[in-house]
Parts: structure tokens; sequence; C-alpha cells
């Protein structure tokens, strides 16, 4: 009789070779006791899953994202700034070294050198050691470029002009005004007035404020007009002595005339 014929061969006599349907092997007399994949495993990891996709569902309804008004690529003045995980990189760009002729630098060797070796750093350490402190050269440039991180990270953030930031991205209401009004069809008339406070009358950020700002009288907007204030050069209305009225009543009328 050959040896071993009509036995079954098993990688640990503890579990049987035959294998029912749908029921996982029973590891359980294994050191470090393990589980079953399916569903075991899968169902723990889809509850935890679950408890996360709620809690930010939860939180997104709670806390609505920052927004700001809606993106005008026309304005010049406005200062974009990335989010909080870029800022780091965004700072780099700030320093002299680093920006001007020297931008492909910023942008491209310096993090290119940093995140290239991170990819490399397989190939570049291979020594057996795992313990951090036998691996000096690796621990110390991680240890240099997580400081590095959060010294720009914390540059950046102080740096910011935060209220100018809030201003500039502040959604302002749109005022109502009665557009089948004369003086708004006047105004429409006026190219040089549209250019800087808009055909809404209600300004553009960085360039000239609502034509409401103030509560200005007729008289007052008239003069205004006329003689220009600083930021906004007199002269420019086209129009009759007349036309120059109806429009100056109808701003301090706040657009809004009875
Ligand atoms: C070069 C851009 C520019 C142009 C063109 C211009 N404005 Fe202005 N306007 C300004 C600025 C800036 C101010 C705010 C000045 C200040 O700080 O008081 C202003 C202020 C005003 C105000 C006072 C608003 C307030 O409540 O403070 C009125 C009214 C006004 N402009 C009407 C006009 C009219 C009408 C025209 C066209 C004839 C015109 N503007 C053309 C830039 C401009």
């Amino acid at each position: 009789m050959h040896r071993g014929k009509g036995m079954k061969f098993v990688g640990d006599s503890r579990v049987p070779a035959e294998r029912m349907p749908n029921i996982p092997k029973d590891y359980s007399e294994y050191p470090g006791k393990t589980e079953a994949f399916w569903p075991n495993f899968l169902l723990k990891e889809w509850m935890v899953g679950a408890v996360f996709l709620v809690g930010y569902l939860v939180l997104t309804v709670a806390h609505y994202s920052p927004l700001e008004r809606i993106a005008d690529p026309t304005d010049a003045s406005y200062i974009p700034l990335p989010d909080w995980y870029f800022l780091f990189l965004y700072q780099l760009l700030k320093y002299e070294f680093a920006s001007g002729d020297y931008t492909v630098l910023g942008a491209v060797v310096i993090p290119g050198i940093a995140f290239g070796a991170l990819l490399l750093a397989p190939f570049l350490d291979r020594g057996p050691e795992r313990r951090p402190i036998k691996r000096p050269i690796a621990s110390g440039l991680m240890l240099l470029a997580i400081a590095s991180i959060f010294w720009l990270t914390y540059e950046s953030v102080s740096n910011h002009d935060w209220e100018a930031a809030a201003k500039q991205g502040a959604i302002v209401e749109e005022r109502q005004i009665d557009t089948s009004h004369q003086g708004y069809e006047i105004w429409l008339q006026q190219g040089s007035c549209i250019g800087c406070h808009g055909e809404n009358m209600q300004g553009n950020p960085g360039v000239a404020p609502s034509v409401f700002e103030h509560d200005y009288t007729k008289e007052e907007i008239m003069k205004i007009i006329v003689e220009g204030v600083p930021g906004m050069p007199g002269g420019l209305f086209a129009g009759t002595e007349e036309e120059l009225e109806i429009l100056a009543e109808y701003i301090a009328a706040d657009g809004m005339p009875e």
C-alpha cells in the first residue's frame, strides 16, 4: 500500500478538510484568532463605513460650506486662496528664491524633489531596520518635511489678510431697483458709469461702490457726478442737465422712486 493513499492532507489537523458551502472554515483554534473575510469581516467594515458616512452627512448639513460670492472672471482684484492642505505650497511661492524668475523652482523643482524622494524612498533606503532611531537619515528627512509643512502652513495663515478676504468674497444681496424708470434708462446710456458701477448700479468689488452706498440728497449726487470725487472723475455724464437731474433723483430714491 502506498503511503498516504486515501488520506487527505490539510494544513492543520484541527481544521476539517471538508468544506461546507457558505460556512467559513473554523479558524477559532488558531493562535491570534482570525475570522472569515466574507461575510464577517466585510460586514464590520461596512458598518464602520456607514457610521462615518452618516457622520459626514450630518456634518455637511449642520455646517454649510463657507461659500463666497459667484466667481467673476473679470475681477482681477480677487485674490484666491487654496484650500488648507495646499497652503504650504502656496506659501513657498511667496519667497524670493521660489518666485518671480524662479517660479519654476518653487512650483515644480522643490515639490518635485520632495514628492519624488517619497516615491523613491523604498529604493533609496533598503536597510532592514524598522525602528526610526536606527534610520537617522530617513527619520531626519521626514521630520524636516513635517516641520517645513507645518511652518509654511502657519506662515501662510498668519500672513493672510482674512478681513480683506472676507470682504472681497462677501455675498451681497442685489438691491431691487425699478428698471422701468426713466432714471434707469438714462443710466444705461452712460457707458462710463456702467464700466465702474456696473449695469445694476451696485458696484464692483475693488473698483467702485454701489451708487446707493450713502444716503446722499439729489443735490449732493449731482455735485458728485459733475465734480467727481477721489476715485471717480467728474464730467463724465453724457446727457442734458434735465437728464442728470432725473438720474440723480432716481439714485437719491435708492432706485425705487414711487
Ligand atoms: C473710474 C470709475 C468710476 C466711474 C467711471 C464712475 N464712478 Fe461713480 N464712483 C466711483 C468711486 C470709486 C466712487 C466712491 C468714491 C468715494 O470713495 O466716495 C464713486 C461714487 C459714486 C457715487 C456716490 C456713491 C455713494 O453713495 O458713495 C455716485 C452717485 C456715483 N459714483 C455715480 C456715478 C455716475 C452717475 C457715473 C457716470 C457719470 C459714475 N459714477 C462714474 C467710481 C466711478
